[in-house]
């Protein structure tokens, strides 16, 4: 298995393209991916899994649509949170008996296009929504099947703005309120209970909060079954956190999947499977994450007091991350010629005009000039998809590496589009 991303000839490559070549071509900043490691991720699950389990990718990752084609085309199913990502999904080829629609807050028109393309579910998060949901399905006369998000109070260590599966948070139901939720479903003439859901949180490496939430799901619906209400799936949510930071390496033996799902997926799979469910998954970062990189260019140097700065074409509306979540993101200059002496430390900045706008903080860095470029690791998800215009900057272009060829998958905005819809 080849690197996805390695040095030859001192130079940083994407398979087997030089990251130089796509600046040249497709300008920076750039979000560059790979086919092969986007393919392996997912294979990674789909083979880890059971026979009959359902892998959704979480489409909130990174929706890019050609992305999207190309895990549709190997298997997988969607996990959408929206109706522009249920768009997506479908433009993209997953078939609608793949798709689940998450979230806390599904407008009418969502569910009707939901409805409208007879998805596989709908994850119901609150009593006022169920009701919402069966008064269109009646109004439709519209068999529509419901999963029912439980929060099961289950603390699992993240940064607390991706952490979810406690009471405190906004998601989910109570398990005695999803209980009451189920039992109005199966007495609904149109209406069917299909499944149990829970997703305590992203970027997660420990299994065990895992395995107490697969544990969690599979005793509940034991109950339910107890009940009269036989449920045919439970769904973990999201899957294994990746490595950022200083636990991650440029090594071929942990490049990709810096933490195998295989371990995940058995220990999820575990409690479902003997309990006789077929298992759901959502991962979306183990997914997209590794397989992707920022590219940027040094516009300019500065030294500030005690300060270097390395002032990027890349900010933080092009890579939310580190200043949102404190993420630690690995930085690799492209080119290697000056990488092992004595590197300095330097805040790696973005021209937007916010002092939290950093891509990293206090990062040791060989000796880097205006026009060398940087590779911003792990970026494959929450990248893109979190880029705004703030600061009346354009979206980054997104390419797609193949092997020794390399072609646009999004064009970089221009000045126009900051015009687009406006009168
Ligand atoms: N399923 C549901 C219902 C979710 O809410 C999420 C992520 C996932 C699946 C996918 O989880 P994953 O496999 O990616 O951990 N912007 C943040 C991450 C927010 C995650 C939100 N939900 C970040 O950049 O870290």
């Amino acid at each position: 298995m080849s690197p996805t991303f390695e040095y030859l000839d001192q130079t940083l490559h994407c398979e087997g393209v030089p990251l130089a070549d796509i600046a040249r071509q497709a300008g920076t900043p750039v979000y560059v991916y790979s086919r092969a490691a986007l393919l392996r991720n997912a294979q990674a699950y789909l083979t880890a899994a059971p026979l009959n389990a359902l892998v959704c990718y979480a489409i909130k990752a990174n929706g890019n649509p050609a992305i999207l084609r190309l895990l549709a085309q190997a298997g997988m199913g969607a996990d959408v949170t929206s109706g522009g990502e249920l768009f997506l999904a479908r433009h993209a080829g997953f078939p609608p008996q793949r798709i689940i629609f998450s979230g806390v807050g599904k407008r009418r028109d969502e569910i009707e296009m939901a409805l409208a393309e007879d998805i596989r579910t709908l994850h119901v998060e609150s009593e006022m929504e169920l009701r919402r949901i069966a008064d269109i399905a009646a109004a439709q006369r519209q068999m529509t099947r419901i999963g029912v998000r439980v929060n099961p109070n289950i603390y699992a260590e993240t940064h607390p703005h991706i952490s979810t599966g406690l009471t405190a948070h906004k998601f989910g139901a109570p398990p005695e309120t999803a209980v009451s939720m189920l039992q109005f479903a199966a007495q609904h003439p149109w209406l069917e209970p299909a499944g149990v859901a829970t997703h305590i949180g992203s970027q997660i490496v420990d299994l065990r909060p895992f395995a107490q939430a697969a544990h969690f799901l599979a005793d509940f619906a034991d109950e339910m079954a107890g009940s009269g209400i036989r449920l045919a799936y439970l769904d973990v949510g999201g899957g294994l956190g990746i490595g950022y930071g200083e636990d991650w390496r440029l090594k071929s033996e942990d490049w990709i999947l810096d933490t195998d799902p295989t371990d995940w997926v058995t220990a999820v799979a575990g409690p479902v499977q003997k309990a006789g469910y077929q298992l759901v998954m959502e991962p979306g970062r183990s997914i997209a994450g590794s397989a992707g990189l920022l590219l940027t260019q040094v516009i300019y140097t500065k030294h500030q007091g005690e300060k270097s700065f390395l002032i990027m074409d890349a900010g933080m509306n092009d890579l939310l991350r580190p200043t949102l979540y404190n993420a630690q993101h690995p930085i690799l200059p492209v080119h290697a010629s000056s990488f092992i002496p004595h590197p300095s430390s330097f805040d790696v900045v973005g021209p937007v005009c916010e002092t939290g706008d950093f891509l990293a903080k206090a990062r040791p860095l060989p000796p880097t000039q205006p026009g060398d470029l940087l590779a911003v690791m792990q970026a494959g998800a929450y990248g893109f998809a979190m880029s705004s215009n703030y600061n009346g900057r354009l979206r980054p272009a997104e390419v797609l590496v193949e092997g020794e060829r390399f072609r646009i998958i999004r064009q970089r905005q221009t000045y126009a589009h900051l015009l687009d819809g406006c009168e």
